[in-house]
């Protein structure tokens, strides 16, 4: 299998969680779209999704899967995305699609969230993929000296990358991250951040990796 093909069977194995008649939260990126694809087959027997991006809002609604507001609903069952890295802990980075806020808005308004991701993502220290912070753009200098000061690193713009919340990323390389929730917090912590990429407070629910010998689950 390769790596496309991992992210496709892990995304088919997700579709086991969903629960009948509830509302999915859907995630952003590839191995999301796969999952998209897969919940289109059974898109009948689900109330409907609340998504993470324009775009993956896109793609729900292409396949005729209806699309709420987060505001419009009481709670969502789980949400399924991928992840950028892993950890056995389920601490995870997101946001190298620069979904990284609504995804962890909709994360955090689900009762579980399914990572599905393909065995590269899985490391024993996080912080080799560069962790994205979302910053208000009138704060970009003020937060990359904060960030060199509080935890290291080497911040660097996503160079004509826009959120969908009209926000920019700085990207913090060569950071090894040895307290994930510690980490999590000084960012969050820091004037003009408004999230950053690392999910570790509240972790994954369950891992679902997509390796060459089929599906292992970490929970
Ligand atoms: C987007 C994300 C994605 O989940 C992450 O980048 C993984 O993407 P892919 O499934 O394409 O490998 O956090 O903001």
């Amino acid at each position: 299998m390769n790596q496309d093909e991992m992210k496709q069977a892990v995304a088919k194995a997700a579709i086991d969680y969903v629960i009948p008649g509830t509302i999915i939260g859907v995630g952003t990126g590839s191995t999301a779209n796969y999952f998209i694809d897969e919940l289109a087959k059974i898109k009948g027997k689900i109330e409907g999704t609340v998504a993470s991006s324009v775009a993956s809002a896109e793609r729900l609604k292409a396949h005729g899967i209806h699309v709420f507001d987060l505001n419009a609903v009481d709670g969502i069952s789980i949400y399924v995305d991928g992840a950028d890295e892993a950890n056995k802990h389920l601490h995870l980075i997101k946001g190298g699609g620069g979904a990284l806020t609504r995804e962890k808005i909709v994360a955090a308004a689900s009762d579980k969230f399914i990572c599905i991701a393909d065995e590269s993502k899985l490391v024993n220290r996080l912080g080799r993929f560069p962790l994205p912070v979302e910053v208000i753009p009138m704060a970009r200098s003020l937060v990359a000296r904060e960030i060199i000061k509080q935890v290291g690193g080497e911040p660097v713009l996503r160079e004509g990358f826009t959120t969908d919340n009209g926000n920019i990323i700085i990207d913090i390389h060569n950071l090894d991250i040895m307290e994930p929730v510690k980490t999590e917090q000084l960012l969050n912590g820091i004037t003009g951040v408004v999230t950053n990429g690392l999910f570790a407070i509240k972790p994954a629910t369950v891992l679902l990796l997509g390796c060459q010998d089929g599906i292992k689950t970490i929970d």
